[in-house]
């Protein structure tokens, strides 16, 4: 008997109508009609599975702050940054905890069992640091959380954050962080670069940081980025986030950058929702979408994924933790309106942010996990054209969410007319 067998499924890589048998926490089979029995069968003919979605960028230390201590008027990043800092004295461990636990829960019931958070390590009691020390080891069971040390004003603008930077990783933080654009100079934001990369390597840890989170055309930082990632031969361990400069540069600049990036094995990491609101804030018109370079990127084999970044905080007033809807940004900013381009903007939210999390057992085929989520639509282009209910989400097995399907009635005449906006009806 096993544990779990989910029928009739269409697939993102377009295989239709099959079965996926999950036992003991992994997938053992997957193929069209199964004959095996199993405790819980779940019917979803029609309707697409995928692997869960991952976050590769969040900040669930600032998350579901929206109106603490006041709103955000101008809603530009510099308010933003000046909110935060109001709001951090008051912070506390268990009101971080809370909050987190409750952005948890959504990610869940959107089907995001895969978070990689920032964490502002500034304030020298590390309250955040703890609390989401905390909540990793809470949610272990659901979602697989990695920790950023992140220094949001500055490694090298404030001493103090040398400092912290060592502590938290020795309480178990997982990965370093950094912000060079924000520090006081060009030079320190290259020493800021190295500095961080070689505490990486020391300690045998990923590098993940806010590179160049800038309109600044002549920045240089992604470019310090890569060189020291394949000086220290740090392949694949290294993920440049945000790069919004890269969406300003010279385009012969970049035709060098992108294959030093590619040779150093970079991750990159764009945030739609964030820098579509809060990039090219100097401009009149033309007016720049801010984004970095994600179809070429793309296009030269680096591996693009997505994150989220905020919902509901100093620098964004919006969001429920969708995936689908960063995507769905993304697509549009990027125009990466093509068949195949849309299956990579799914991509960036499933298969690409596993690979910049470094995910194990990660996917749909025997051996994997057991993880999944059951989306109200027949295919990729219908999940991102509706962003449909997650029916079920699942994990190891078992089933961690359920909603049901959307459909309305619509009345005309004597006639009644269920509507769900699939096509063909
Ligand atoms: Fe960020």
């Amino acid at each position: 008997m096993l544990d779990c067998l989910i029928r009739g499924v269409n697939l993102p890589d377009g295989r239709k109508g099959v079965d996926i048998a999950i036992n003991e926490g992994r997938i053992v089979e997957v193929a069209p009609c199964i004959g095996a029995k199993a405790a819980q069968e779940i019917d979803a003919s029609g309707c697409l599975a995928t692997p869960p979605f991952v976050d590769s960028h969040f900040h669930m230390d600032a998350t579901l702050t929206y109106g603490q201590p006041r709103i955000n008027e101008s809603g530009t990043l510099l308010e933003g940054i000046a909110l935060w800092g109001e709001l951090k004295p008051h912070l506390t461990v268990e009101a971080i905890k809370e909050r987190a636990r409750q952005l948890c829960r959504w990610a869940i019931a959107k089907g995001t069992l895969a978070i990689r958070s920032h964490v502002d390590i500034g304030d020298e009691r590390l309250l955040a640091v703890q609390a989401l020390l905390d909540i990793r080891e809470e949610f272990k069971p659901y979602i697989d959380l990695q920790l950023v040390a992140f220094p949001q004003d500055g490694y090298l603008r404030h001493e103090k954050n040398r400092g912290n930077m060592e502590r938290a990783l020795d309480m178990g933080v997982d990965v370093v962080g950094g912000i060079p654009h924000f520090e006081r100079t060009m030079a320190e934001g290259a020493l800021s670069v190295k500095l961080l990369c070689e505490l990486a390597e020391r300690r045998g840890l990923p590098v993940d940081m806010h590179c160049d989170e800038s309109d600044d055309p002549l920045s240089r930082h992604v470019e310090t980025l890569a060189y020291h990632a394949n000086r220290l031969r740090l392949q694949g361990r290294v993920t440049g986030s945000h790069l919004t400069s890269m969406h300003s540069m010279d385009n012969y600049y970049v035709s060098k950058l992108i294959p030093l990036m590619k040779e150093a094995g970079l991750n990159a990491v764009a945030n739609p929702l964030i820098n579509i609101t809060l990039q090219g804030r100097h401009d009149t018109y033309p007016k720049r979408r801010g984004m970095t370079r994600v179809k070429e990127l793309m296009a030269a084999g680096i591996n693009v994924s997505f994150g989220h970044d905020c919902v509901m905080d100093p620098w964004y007033s919006f969001g429920s933790h969708d995936m689908l809807e960063v995507a769905h940004m993304g697509l549009h900013v990027a125009q990466m309106t093509g068949v195949a381009e849309m299956r990579r903007m799914f991509d960036a939210v499933t298969v690409n942010g596993a690979r910049t999390l470094g995910l194990e057992g990660y996917g749909l085929e025997p051996g994997c996990r057991g993880d999944m989520v059951i989306i109200q639509a027949g295919d990729v282009h219908e999940a991102l054209r509706l962003r449909p209910p997650r029916l079920y989400v699942i994990r190891r097995g078992r089933i961690v969410s359920r909603m049901m399907p959307a459909v309305a009635r619509v009345s005309l005449g004597n006639a009644v007319y269920e509507v769900d906006f699939r096509y063909p009806a």
